[in-house]
Parts: C-alpha cells; structure tokens; sequence
C-alpha cells in the first residue's frame, strides 16, 4: 500500500505574487472550487493580513469550499496570525502557516535579527496559532540556504510548540535536487521529533529545478508538496502541480506514495488558471500545453498509431484532454448547455447567471458553427470579468484597408457616462487601443499583447491576453470573440477596469 503524498496548493497565493497576476475575490473562489474537484488537500487561499481584499478572498474560499483544507500565510507576527485565524473563522477544516526567515543573510539584512530571536519568534507564532487552529504549519524561509544545524533547532522548537508540518522552502531556487534530498534526509535523521510531524517542500523554479527538487525530496521522505496549477508564482514560479502528480503516478515504480488527486481535472483547472490570471501556457508545457500529447513526426504517428506506449507515457485523456471536444451547436437547448457546464465543473450560484451566460452562449453558436468546452470555458471566464467594470466596451467599429491606416470609432462607458472617439493607429487593434486611451486616458504603458486562437479553424474565438504597467503595479487582462480586434478591446478594457480598483498590499516576503 502506498503511502498518501499530501498536495497543498498556492496558486492563490504564492500564484498571485506573479507580477499582474492579482485575482479578485470572486475569481479566487472559482479556483478554489475547481482545486476542490480535483481534490486537493489544502489550499493556501492567501494571506490575510495583506490587505482587505486578501482577508475576504481567504474567507470567501473558507466558505465556498468544505472539501479541501483551506490555509492562511501569516509572517511570525500577532497580528498576522490573528487576522489569518479570524479569516478561517468559518472552515470546514483550516490551516495557519506561519513562516520566519532562518538564511543569514534574511536574518541579518531582512529581519535585523538574532538567530535566538528568531527561534523565540517562531516557538511563539506557533503556540498563538494553536489558538485558532489545531493544525499549524511552520516554514523555515529560505531554508534551501540556511545552515543545517539551524535548521534543526528551529524545527525541533516549534515541533515542540504544535507545529505538525514543517515546510522547507527553496525560497529563491537555489537548490539542486541531489543537494535538496539530502537535506530532508539529514533534517529527518537529525531532528529528534522529528517523527511527529510531516516534511513538506515549497520549491521556486529559478533554475528550472523546482519540480525536480520537490520530487528529490519525495523520495527522501517529504509527504506534502507545495505547489501550483501551471507552475504560477514568485519569479521564475513554484512546482507545478499537474508535474509533481503526474511524476509521481506515472513511476510508481520508483514513488513509495501517491496523492489523491483527481488527475482529469488538471487541464480544466490549468485552463482556468490561464484564463483568470491572463499568464498563457507555453505550447510545450508538461502536460497541460496544448502540444504535450501531439505527435508531429510521421515515425511518432505511426508507432502511437500502432501502438500509443510506443512514445506515450500518460494517456491525454488521463489528465483531462478530451478527444471528442465537439460538444454543442446553435440548435443546442438549456438544458444540453447546463449539463455540458455541469461536466465542465462550472457551476452557478443564481439562475440569472446561467441564463446570462446562455444568451451568450447562443450568440456565439450564431457566428460559430461548432462550439467546444474551451469556448464555454472562455464564455464563462468572461461572464465573470464584466463584474464591477468601471469602463465597459459599448461599441466598435474598425476600417481597415491596403494602403490606408486603420480607423476605430470606439463607444465606451465609463462610470456610466457613454463617450466616442476615433482614432487612427498603425493596425486595426492600435487604432481600437488608441481610441481607449483617447477616452480613458489611463497613462499606462502596454508590456504585454498576445492572441491565442482558442480552438482550431478561422471561425474559432481568438483569446487575447493584455498587460499593462503603472508605476510599476502589473496587471494582465483578458477577452475572448470571433473578431480579434474586438477580443483585443475587451482585454484592455478588462486590464484597465483591474487597473483601476485600488490595491494597498502587503508581500508576505519584504
Ligand atoms: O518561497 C517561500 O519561502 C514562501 C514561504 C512563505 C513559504 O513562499
Ligand atoms: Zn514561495
């Protein structure tokens, strides 16, 4: 029998640290519910104390989900951990991790502190949590480059003090895996109690080695891993989670664990994921790249044809790409389109919504022959970004011809008051975007344009992914049509309205 590898997923946390990543409460649910379905064991929601918008997303999920564990960060401080407790009030099973710098170089130039202090500090965050929570969870940060006989003492105090999991973050993915392994293994050895608590990892990905190095410290004993859906996070990213269980569940030959997640919800939730966050997968991704189970040589062809273990390894639809995607037309009724959402795993709290995201639904099987669960899954994403839009794209007209500069005549609404320009640019979606800024006049400085097509065919929906910069605050929109310019104009829109909500935020790490 193989022994359980727990999966503590941060994409809502050490996810949303990615420059223009932030979500809103309501996407932040969305994600949670879909973790959910995948089952995932516990769900680091966020860290409270950041700001108000943090605590109530934390608390939101804690409400949405009972399934999965939900977990609060807080730094090794009072408030921290009495804002993350008050945040979880109300799940069905909750986590306070709490987390203190132990490198050196942290102790000294970050915290200002002396080793002794922050021992002290960290016996002390555990004991407050212990308060709200019987389940407390402790990070040494920067542990991949803090010394070992530290370690051990910081570790064996707060297991002393309640803390049941212990986290070794490779804060800034330094490590190697042979190197990292090690390490759990010392720190097992070592550590007297070490037997009363869990190890678990929280790699970053700087030198491409954070799923590697997560691995490495499995097969030294490690049994929960943190990570994130499509390797979202801090920098470089942490491990991505559809890597660590697809690893671990294709070579159970070398793995004495296994986790129990629900692998055919992976390219759904990466999906999701994308979509919300606006950070595209690359093509060639491990498993969830859209090329990742493509086979382009004729000699690959003709051997999977023969017989697929010839050059697969994972079955596609083991991990939720679907062979048959062709799913409903304009002839399609409520209920065939409830019911494809209910396999999808997307679900409505009002009746209201499901009819407004079926009106949609239908004018887009009008201009869009055949309509697939990506179309809906992108119709779904942006039924919930119109949500609290300050600027809302009324109209747009765009001229374009050899020879002559492109012309949009855009209508936006902003703050309900309805206002038109028209502008020239040097293509059709410059001009859509000149014309927005005419308008809005937002000052921001586009780092970012990208169009994905979402399924295949000249009539698919074209995806677009924005990112706009600020005094140096990131965000990233999204929209999706049939009519790329249009799609273009509804992503800037949608940046801008992120643009705009205001967004005083602490980082758990400065
Ligand atoms: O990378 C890191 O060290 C973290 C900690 C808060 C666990 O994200
Ligand atoms: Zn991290």
């Amino acid at each position: 029998m193989s022994e359980k590898l727990i999966i503590f997923d941060t994409t809502l946390r050490d996810g949303e640290q990615s420059p223009g990543a932030s979500m809103t409460k309501d996407e932040k649910v969305r994600i949670a519910k879909a973790l959910e379905r995948m089952q995932v064991d516990i769900i680091e929601a966020g860290f409270p104390i950041a700001s108000e918008g943090d605590f109530e997303s934390v608390r939101a999920v804690a409400k949405a989900v009972t399934q999965s564990r939900i977990c609060g960060l807080a730094r090794a401080l009072d408030k921290d951990i009495d804002r993350a407790g008050e945040a979880l009030k109300e799940a069905n099973a909750s986590r306070i991790h709490t987390f203190i710098a132990t490198s050196p170089i942290h102790m000294k130039m970050k915290l200002r502190m002396e080793p002794d202090q922050v021992v002290e500090n960290a016996v002390k965050a555990v004991k407050r949590a212990l308060k709200y929570t019987d389940d407390v969870e402790f990070s040494p940060e920067d542990a991949g480059r803090s010394d070992p006989d530290f370690l051990c003492r910081i570790l064996e105090a707060v297991i002393d003090a309640g803390a049941r999991t212990l986290n070794i973050p490779d804060t800034v993915g330094y490590n190697v895996p042979q190197q990292f392994g090690q390490l759990i293994t010392n720190l097992r050895e070592r550590i007297p109690n070490s037997d009363k608590a869990i190890f678990s990892v929280h790699c970053h990905n700087d030198l491409g080695m954070a799923v590697a190095n997560s691995l490495s410290a499995v097969l030294n004993g490690a049994r929960q891993v943190e990570c994130t859906i499509n390797g979202l996070g801090e920098r470089a990213g942490n491990a991505a989670l559809e890597e660590v269980v697809m690893a671990v569940r294709t070579r159970q030959d070398l793995f004495t664990c296994d986790t129990n997640i629900d692998a055919t919800q992976i390219v759904a939730a990466s999906r999701l994921v994308s979509g919300i966050t606006g950070f595209a997968v690359q093509p060639n991704k491990a498993i969830v790249g859209v090329n990742a189970f493509a086979h382009e040589s004729g000699i690959h062809q003709d051997g999977v044809l023969k017989n697929r273990e010839t050059y697969e390894i994972m079955r596609a639809e083991d991990v939720g790409w679907h062979t048959n995607r062709m799913v409903l037309g304009k002839h399609s009724g409520r209920n065939a389109f409830r019911s494809r959402l209910d396999e999808l795993g997307i679900s409505f709290e009002s009746e209201n919504e499901l009819n407004a995201i079926f009106q949609r639904f239908k004018e887009l099987a009008d201009k869009k022959h055949e309509v697939f669960d990506e179309d809906i899954q992108a119709l779904v994403n942006e039924s919930l970004l119109s949500e609290n839009e300050h600027v809302k794209l009324i109209s747009l007209k765009v001229t374009s011809e050899t020879g002559e500069m492109p012309i949009a005549t855009m209508t936006l609404s902003v703050d309900g008051e309805e206002k038109q320009v028209e502008m020239s640019g040097s293509g059709p979606v410059d001009a859509a975007f000149r014309a927005i800024e005419e308008i809005v006049q937002s000052h921001t400085e586009l780092q970012l344009y990208s169009v994905n097509n979402i399924t295949s065919g000249t009539d698919s929906q074209g995806e677009v992914n924005v990112r706009l910069e600020r005094g140096g605050r990131i965000v990233s929109g999204q929209g999706a049509d049939t009519d790329i310019v249009i799609a273009s104009a509804k992503a800037y829109v949608h940046a801008l309205n992120k643009m705009i909500l205001p967004l005083e935020r602490a980082h758990p790490q400065v």
